[in-house]
C-alpha cells in the first residue's frame, strides 16, 4: 500500500530558506543524507516564450535565471533530481521564436533537463526546425501521439536510472498532446496526426509498468482530460498536466494512487515533488512545493549570459527591421515628436517631462533595445508600417511619443484640421495591462500625463 503525504511549505519559508543560501556561503549546511528523499522530480513547462519577466513592473516572477539558481542550490545541498520539461517553450511562429527556442533548448541542457515533451505552441517551429533543436540540444524530445503517416516524429518515452543510496530505479518519462490540439498538428504539417492518448498509452503502460519502478506522464491537457487518463492507467505514478491557459496547482490532485501536478505557465514558477522509498522498495511518501521564482531569487550568471547572448542575436539578425509591418488601420504615416514639436512647443515641452518621453532609454538601460518583444510597447508604431524600426533610422519614433496617444499623425501634420486625437483611457490599457502596469489606476496615472495648458484648464 501506498501511503502519500502532501503538506506545503508557506512559501515564504522555502524562498527564505533559499535567499538565506544564496546570500551567505558560510552558512550554507548541506542537509544530512537521512534527511534528504531519494530523488526530487522537478517540473516546469509552459513558458511560452517568457525567458525572463520584462521588468515593466516590480514583483515580477519567473525566469530561466531564477530557475537555475534553485536547481543549483538544491545540487549543491545533495538534493538527487530528475528534471521535466513539460514544453510550449515558444508561444509563436517566426523568426524571434526560432532564436529563443535556440536559447531556451541550451539552457534546458545546461539546467540538465532529462526530457522535454513538445508541445502544440512548440509545433510552430515547423517539424523541420524542431528536428533540428532535437538532434542538436541532446535533450530527448518526447510525444508518444504525434505521428507522421504510421511513423512516430518522437520518441514516446525515455528510461531514465535514478541512482539511491544502495540501489537503483528505472523511471519511465511519456510524453502526450491531447487530441484538442490536432490543428496544430496539422497546421505544421498536412500528413501529421495526433493519435489518441488512451489508445497509444495501453500499447505503452503495460510494457513499462513492468521494466519500472515509476511512471512520470507529461500531457498537454487540461486537468480533467489527465484525470481521465489517471483513472484508466493507475500504473502511472505522476502526471504532469498543463497546457497554454491552465494555472498553477497549489497542491496536487491526486486520482487514487497517481500524483497530478501543474507547475502554470510563463515558467513563473517550479514543482517539486520529493519521492522516497521505503527500504529502497515501497514509495512511502511524497512532499511537494510549488515555489515561486520571486525578486528574491537571485539570477545564475550562466542564464544571464545566455539572455545577454539572445540579445546578441535579435541586434545581430537585425530583428527589429525584419518583423512584418500592417498598415495603420487609420491610414496615414507616422510623423514623429519632432513633427508635433514645430506647432505645438508646450505640449512637447510637457510630454518632455513625462516618463514616456524616455521609454525607447528604459530598453536601452536594460539592453533591450533589439528586442522586438519590448518595442511594441516602449516606442511609435513599431510593428506598423511607417512606425519605429530602429534609433538610427527612426529617431523621432522612439519612446512613447504623441502618436502612442493621438494615432497616426501625418496627415494632421501637413493639414491641421479640429478632431484629431481624442484619447480615451482604452488607449493607455493597450501598454497599461494588467501584467506590464499592475498598478495601473487611470484617476491615479492620468493626472501624470495631462500637458501644462490642460492642467492650468483643470485647475482653473
Ligand atoms: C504591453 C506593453 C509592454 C511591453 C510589451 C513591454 N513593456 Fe515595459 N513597460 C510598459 C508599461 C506600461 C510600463 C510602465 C509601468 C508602470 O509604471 O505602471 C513599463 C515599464 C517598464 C520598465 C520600468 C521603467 C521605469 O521607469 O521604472 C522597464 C525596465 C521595462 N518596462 C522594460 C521592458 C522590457 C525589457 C520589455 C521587453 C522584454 C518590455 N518592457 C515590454 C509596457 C510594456
Ligand atoms: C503645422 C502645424 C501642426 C503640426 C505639425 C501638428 N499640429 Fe496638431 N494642431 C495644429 C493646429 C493648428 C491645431 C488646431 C486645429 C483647430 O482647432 O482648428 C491642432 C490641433 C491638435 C490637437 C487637438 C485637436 C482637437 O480637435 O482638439 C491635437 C491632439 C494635436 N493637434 C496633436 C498633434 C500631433 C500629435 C502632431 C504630430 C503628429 C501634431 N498635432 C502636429 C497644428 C499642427
Ligand atoms: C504605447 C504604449 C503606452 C501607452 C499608449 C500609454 N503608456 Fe504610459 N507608459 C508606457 C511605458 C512603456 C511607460 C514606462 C516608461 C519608462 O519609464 O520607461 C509608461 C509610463 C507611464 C507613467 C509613469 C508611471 C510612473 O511610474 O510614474 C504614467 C503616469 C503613464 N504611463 C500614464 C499613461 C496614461 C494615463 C496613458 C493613456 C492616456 C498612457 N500612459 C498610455 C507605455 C504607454
Ligand atoms: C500619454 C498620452 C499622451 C501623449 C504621449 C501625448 N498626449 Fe497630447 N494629449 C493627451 C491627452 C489625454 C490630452 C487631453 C485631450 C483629450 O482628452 O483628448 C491631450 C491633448 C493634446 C492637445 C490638445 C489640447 C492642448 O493641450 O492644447 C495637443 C495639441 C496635444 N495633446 C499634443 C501632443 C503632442 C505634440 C504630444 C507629443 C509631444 C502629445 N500630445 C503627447 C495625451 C497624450
Amino acid at each position: 500500500m501506498l501511503k502519500k503525504v502532501f503538506f506545503i511549505l508557506p512559501i515564504f519559508a522555502v524562498i527564505g530558506y533559499f535567499s538565506l543560501l544564496a546570500l551567505s556561503s558560510t552558512s550554507m549546511r548541506p542537509a544530512t543524507t537521512e534527511s534528504l528523499p531519494d530523488f526530487t522530480l522537478v517540473v516546469s513547462g509552459q513558458e511560452l516564450g517568457y525567458l525572463e519577466p520584462c521588468g515593466c513592473a516590480e514583483g515580477q516572477i519567473g525566469g530561466f535565471p531564477r530557475r537555475d539558481s534553485v536547481l543549483l542550490q538544491l545540487t549543491s545541498g545533495g538534493k538527487n533530481l530528475l528534471r521535466v520539461a513539460n514544453g510550449n517553450l515558444i508561444s509563436d511562429a517566426g523568426r524571434q521564436s526560432e532564436l529563443k527556442a535556440e536559447i531556451g533548448f541550451t539552457a534546458l541542457k545546461e539546467m540538465e533537463y532529462a526530457a522535454f515533451n513538445v508541445g502544440p505552441r512548440d509545433l510552430l517551429l515547423g517539424i523541420e526546425q524542431l528536428n533540428y533543436f532535437s538532434n542538436t540540444s541532446g535533450i530527448p524530445f518526447l510525444s508518444a501521439n504525434l505521428f507522421q503517416g504510421e511513423a512516430r516524429v518522437f520518441q514516446p518515452f525515455v528510461l531514465h536510472s535514478v541512482h539511491l543510496k544502495d540501489s537503483q530505479k528505472q523511471v519511465a518519462i511519456i510524453g502526450i498532446i491531447s487530441q484538442q490540439f490536432e490543428i496544430y498538428a496539422e497546421n505544421a504539417s498536412a500528413d501529421l496526426i495526433l493519435k489518441a492518448p488512451e489508445n497509444v498509452l495501453k500499447e505503452l503502460i503495460p510494457q513499462l509498468s513492468s521494466e519500472c519502478e515509476f511512471i512520470v506522464l507529461l500531457v498537454h491537457a487540461g486537468i480533467d482530460e489527465a484525470t481521465a487518463l489517471a483513472k484508466v492507467f493507475p500504473q502511472i505514478d505522476v502526471i504532469i498536466v498543463g497546457d497554454e491557459q491552465s494555472e498553477a496547482l497549489r497542491e496536487p490532485v491526486s486520482v487514487a494512487d497517481t500524483v497530478l501536478l501543474n507547475p502554470g505557465t510563463k515558467g513563473k514558477a517550479l514543482g517539486m515533488l520529493d519521492i522516497q522509498w521505503d527500504k529502497g522498495e515501497e514509495r512511502t511518501d511524497s512532499h511537494f512545493q510549488l515555489l515561486t521564482l520571486s525578486e528574491r531569487t537571485p539570477d545564475s550568471p550562466r542564464m544571464m549570459d545566455l539572455l545577454f547572448m539572445y540579445q546578441q542575436m535579435l541586434a545581430a539578425e537585425n530583428l527589429s527591421e525584419e518583423v512584418e509591418r500592417e498598415i495603420p488601420s487609420t491610414g496615414g504615416m507616422y510623423a514623429g515628436n519632432a513633427s508635433c514639436k514645430t506647432c505645438h512647443v508646450s505640449e512637447y515641452a510637457s510630454w518632455k517631462k513625462t516618463k514616456h518621453s524616455h521609454a525607447y532609454h528604459t530598453l536601452v538601460e536594460k539592453g533591450h533595445e533589439n528586442d522586438p518583444d519590448c518595442l511594441t510597447c516602449h516606442t511609435v508604431g513599431f510593428g506598423f508600417q511607417t512606425g519605429f524600426i530602429n534609433e538610427p533610422q527612426t529617431p523621432t519614433l522612439a519612446d512613447v511619443g504623441c502618436e502612442n496617444c493621438h494615432g497616426v499623425g501625418g496627415n494632421h501634420a501637413k493639414n491641421p484640421q479640429p478632431g484629431y486625437g481624442k484619447v480615451t483611457k482604452a488607449n493607455c490599457l493597450t501598454c497599461h495591462t494588467s501584467e506590464n502596469s499592475p498598478n495601473f489606476d487611470y484617476d491615479v496615472y492620468f493626472p501624470k500625463i495631462l500637458h501644462e495648458a490642460m492642467k492650468a484648464i483643470t485647475t482653473e
